[in-house]
C-alpha cells in the first residue's frame, strides 16, 4: 500500500490555502462575545442582505430534486439582459472565484505564467498554483495606480492572463479605460475583474465588442448580497465561452443560486437604491478615519477602504481589533505593511470600527 501523501502533486504538497473570511461563530468564539456583537468588516460583504425576493422566490421553488441546466439558458439569458453582454458570451459560476479558476484552466497550464499588478486579490495567484503555473507579480506604483509599462516588459510568451480587478482589492482603485486599452493590445488575456462595479458605475463590458482577448468578470457577492449563495459570471467572446462551457462541471450552479440570481435580477431597483447609502456611508466612514491622527484612508470606489496604521503597529492593531470583536483584514505583504482592508457596513458598525480603532490607537503598543 502507497502513502498518499507521496502521491499528491509535488507542487500542492505544502500546505498554503486561501485566508478566507471564518464563520460568524468562530469570530465571536475568538473575541469571547455574542454573535450579534461581532462587527464583521473582513469580507467585503453587503450588510443589507439579498433583495426579499430571494427568500421568496427560494420558499416557493418545487424543484430542487432535479438538476440544473448544465446549459444555463434562462441564467445566460438574464445575465445578457443585465450586462448587455451576448448571452452566448456568458458563463455563470459558482462565485467569480470558480469563473477565474475557469479562466486558469482554460488558458495556463504548467510552466505558463499569469500576471497580476500587486498589491491585488489573492485568488489569482491560488488557482495559478493548483496548475503549477508562475505567477509573475509587476507591482503597483505608490499611489496603486498600474505601471502599464512594467506589465508590457514582463510580459513573454509563456505569459497566458494578465489580471486585472478593477476596482481593485484591496486598494479600491480603478483602472482607466486607455490603461485598459493598452492592455489588451497585449498578446495575452485581459480578464477585468469587476466584482465591485456596481459601486462605481464604470465598466469594461461594452470593450467586448472590440477586443476577443478580454474577459470580464462580475459577481452578486458584493451588490446583491448573495455571497453565501455563490454566484458570478464571466463575459467574452463567444467562441472562449463555448469551449469554457464544456470544461465547468455540468451542474456548477446549484439550483439555489440559480433562482437567487434570477430572482435578484427581477429587484435590480430596490438592489441599486442600496448601493447609495453603502457609498454615502464609506465616504462617512473615510472623513471619520482621516481625522484621526496618523491614519490615512485611501479613496475607494468600492465597498471597502484600504486604512494605513502608524508605521510598526499594523499587526498589533489588527489583533486588538479582533480581541474587541472587530474584524476586519491584514495582509503579510511588505507593500501592504500596516495597512488594514475595512468594509463598509451599516452606520453602528462603522461607529463600533472607529470607536474600536482608536481605542486601539491609544492603547501602548
Ligand atoms: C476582486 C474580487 N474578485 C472576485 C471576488 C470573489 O467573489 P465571489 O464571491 O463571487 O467568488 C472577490 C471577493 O472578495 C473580489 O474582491
Amino acid at each position: 500500500m502507497s502513502d498518499a501523501l507521496n502521491l499528491v502533486l509535488p507542487h500542492l504538497r505544502t500546505p498554503q490555502g486561501y485566508d478566507g473570511v471564518r464563520s460568524l461563530e468562530a469570530m465571536a468564539a475568538e473575541a469571547g462575545i455574542r454573535p450579534e456583537n461581532v462587527i464583521r468588516l473582513n469580507g467585503n460583504e453587503n450588510s443589507y442582505g439579498p433583495s426579499p425576493k430571494v427568500a421568496e422566490a427560494l420558499a416557493t421553488f418545487d424543484q430542487y430534486n432535479r438538476y440544473p441546466d448544465p446549459e444555463q439558458k434562462a441564467l445566460r439569458e438574464a445575465l445578457s439582459e443585465y450586462t448587455g453582454a451576448p448571452a452566448e458570451g456568458i458563463v455563470a459560476g459558482n462565485g467569480s472565484d470558480e469563473l477565474i479558476d475557469l479562466v486558469i484552466r482554460l488558458f495556463v497550464g504548467p510552466g505558463d505564467r499569469i500576471i497580476e499588478p500587486t498589491p491585488t486579490f489573492g485568488m489569482y495567484r491560488f488557482s495559478a498554483r493548483l496548475v503549477n503555473a508562475e505567477v509573475v507579480t509587476v507591482p503597483r506604483y505608490p499611489n496603486f495606480e498600474l505601471n502599464v509599462e512594467g506589465i508590457r516588459l514582463a510580459l513573454d510568451k509563456r505569459t497566458k492572463i494578465i489580471f486585472l480587478a478593477s476596482p481593485n482589492n484591496p486598494t479600491g482603485n480603478m483602472a482607466a479605460e486607455s490603461e485598459v486599452r493598452r492592455l489588451l493590445e497585449l498578446p495575452a488575456v485581459v480578464v477585468v475583474d469587476e466584482a465591485y462595479y456596481e459601486y462605481c458605475g464604470r465598466t469594461a463590458m461594452p470593450l467586448l465588442a472590440e477586443y476577443p482577448n478580454l474577459i470580464v468578470l462580475r459577481t452578486f457577492s458584493k451588490w446583491a448580497g448573495l455571497a453565501g449563495l455563490r454566484v458570478g459570471l464571466g463575459a467574452m467572446s463567444p467562441d472562449v465561452a463555448g469551449l469554457m462551457m464544456t470544461i465547468k462541471p455540468p451542474y456548477n450552479m446549484n439550483r439555489a443560486a440559480e433562482v437567487a440570481m434570477l430572482a435578484s435580477l427581477q429587484d435590480t431597483d430596490l438592489l441599486m437604491e442600496r448601493i447609495k447609502p453603502v457609498v454615502e456611508e464609506r465616504e462617512r466612514m473615510f472623513s471619520l478615519l482621516k481625522a484621526i491622527p496618523g491614519v490615512t484612508p485611501i479613496p475607494s470606489q468600492a465597498n471597502f477602504m484600504m486604512v494605513r496604521l502608524p508605521e510598526g503597529r499594523g499587526e498589533e492593531i489588527f489583533y486588538r481589533l479582533a480581541r474587541g470583536g472587530v474584524f476586519v483584514r491584514c495582509y503579510a505583504d511588505e507593500e501592504m505593511k500596516d495597512c488594514i482592508r475595512v468594509s463598509v457596513g451599516l452606520p453602528w458598525e462603522t461607529d463600533g470600527f472607529v470607536k474600536a480603532l482608536e481605542e486601539a490607537l491609544e492603547a501602548q503598543p
